[in-house]
């Protein structure tokens, strides 16, 4: 990327022609020497404590963690946690979550891949600012200059999830106006498992051989501070990245649930591993060694109609991949690395499995998983496009929309509930674009259909350079203001969101 960026005055095009780039973003390198690979264990984010039937309560604040050996890194998490305490939700069970605030920055709250009311959903408007704050958006956000797009909670907010759906894996994470990308990477990100009877009955790999997987990537300071270009790094004022990072940030330092290139020991059996990418901008191709494969049992909203085998799985910001890895043909003794082919150097390595016992095992990976019709585009009400690009701006770098920076309060789109429509979805760079309540089939990428990765039912995909993606979109749950955006982080910030509102 370096190189393409260095030919950006010859323009974009051309530099994407000579150059064809797997990912969109700028390398950030960290300044505190990097701890060798497959050394941390892989840690598992507890699960969140009920403070009552259906409720639970999480408090943002900072704490000091040991990321890299030896160090220890300021981290900005829920209950001080990055990742933060897992959200086990069962499927028709209402459940509430306070979230506190005692930051020194507003934060607003989104359950990604939840059908949510609106009031809930995270609108990175609706802030929740630490008890004898004060905040004002100041002049240069989007949407400052009307107070009645804005809401202030002192201290907390109660976010109210009816989880009507079905079991999958989602997670939460901030979700502020113009913010977003600075506060995630601080580490304001968890689990949230839907689990419900349909995937609880079937024979796969549960309890321990069931682990989330949030890969992301950062990098860090001489102190052990985590390193980030932002142009204010008090994050109150002025948003935004240095201009050579407006692509977005991609750190050197591969974290997996919050660790750095871990190690898992694993017994010869199935292993359930539910895939996050919770980077801001970096595209992995994900791989392990030693021949073994993924097979794919689910996407971003749960389980497939049957698996998909992948030698190779490729998850951008925002996507989710529920797959089950067999260790039972490898030896006691035997290491199997999974890697990211589109990284360099150090980023190529993600995490190891060390097989260390062997057991007898009885999970199994069923040849029908769910009921999950193919979508049919005829049942599509109307077809709307969505071009997701770079444009010239006034302010500098701005990434929009059908040409257009994020407006709050204006929506791009009305659909109604209860029906379908066709999404297209036109790009210039990767853009994963992302859709707040509602989900979707992939139906065809330009004039080819779905590829194997595009299977189920998804809120969250892979639009490539100069790609025309054709999704089938179903508007239930919920009528009110919703989101799309695109999941490369700084590109969300820097106004790569629209609303759209569901009537
Ligand atoms: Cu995961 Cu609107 O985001
Ligand atoms: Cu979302
Ligand atoms: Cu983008």
């Amino acid at each position: 990327m370096a190189a393409a960026t260095a030919l950006a005055g010859t323009g974009w095009a051309a530099a994407r022609v000579l150059l064809p780039a797997e990912t969109t973003g700028e390398l950030l390198t960290s300044a505190v020497p990097l701890p060798r690979p497959f050394t941390v264990p892989l840690p598992i984010p507890p699960a969140a404590r009920p403070v009552g039937p259906g409720r639970y309560e999480l408090v943002q604040r900072a704490a000091r963690v040991e990321i890299i050996p030896g160090t220890t890194t300021e981290v900005w998490g829920f209950d001080g946690r990055f990742p933060g305490p897992t959200l086990e939700l069962r499927s028709g069970t209402a459940t509430t979550v306070r979230v506190r605030n005692e930051l020194s920055v507003p934060t607003s709250t989104h359950l990604h891949g939840g059908v949510t009311p609106d009031d809930s959903d995270g609108y990175p408007t609706d802030l929740v600012v630490a008890e004898g704050r004060g905040y004002r958006p100041p002049p240069g956000m989007h949407g400052h200059h009307d107070p009645s797009l804005w809401s202030f909670h002192s201290g907390a907010k109660d976010y109210v999830y009816p989880v009507r759906q079905r079991a999958a894996t989602l997670w939460y994470h901030d979700h502020r106006m113009d913010f977003t990308a600075p506060q995630v990477w601080r580490g304001l990100a968890g689990f949230a498992l839907v689990r419900d009877d349909e995937d609880d009955a079937l024979p796969l790999p549960k309890g321990e051989r069931d682990i989330p997987v949030l890969i992301c990537d950062r990098a860090f300071e001489e102190d052990g501070s985590f390193r980030y270009p932002s142009l204010d790094p008090s994050l109150l004022v002025r948003p935004g990245v240095a201009d050579a990072y407006a692509e977005g940030v991609q750190g050197d330092v591969i974290l997996v649930n919050g660790a750095p290139w871990p190690v898992l020991d694993v017994a010869t059996a199935r292993y359930r591993l539910r895939l996050l990418n919770g980077s801001n901008a970096r595209r992995y191709r994900l791989e392990l060694t030693g021949g073994a494969r993924f097979v794919q049992i689910g996407s971003d909203q749960g389980l497939l109609a049957e698996p998909v085998t992948h030698s190779s799985i490729t998850i951008v910001p925002g996507e989710r991949f529920d797959v089950v890895v067999d260790f039972s043909e490898y030896a006691p003794g035997t290491e199997l690395t999974m890697v990211n082919t589109l990284g360099e150097g150090l980023t190529r390595a993600v995490m190891r499995f060390r097989v260390t016992s062997r057991v007898r095992d009885d999970s199994r990976v069923p040849r029908r998983l769910s009921d999950l019709p193919s979508p049919d585009r005829s049942a599509a009400v109307t077809t709307r496009v969505f071009d997701f690009r770079r444009t010239r701006q006034a302010s500098g770098a701005g990434w929009t929309i059908n040409g257009l920076p994020y407006r709050p309060g204006i929506p791009l789109a009305e659909p109604r509930l209860g029906t379908a429509e066709v999404w297209r979805f036109t790009s210039d760079f990767h853009h994963p674009v992302h859709l707040h309540l509602a989900h979707f089939q992939v139906l065809s990428r330009g004039m080819r259909g779905p590829e194997a990765a595009d299977a189920g039912l998804k809120d969250t995909v892979d639009v490539r350079p100069y790609e025309v993606v054709d999704v089938l979109v179903r508007f239930d749950g919920f009528r009110g203001r919703y989101m799309l955006h695109c999941h490369n982080l700084e590109h969300e910030d820097m106004a790569m969101m629209a609303d759209f509102r569901i009537v």
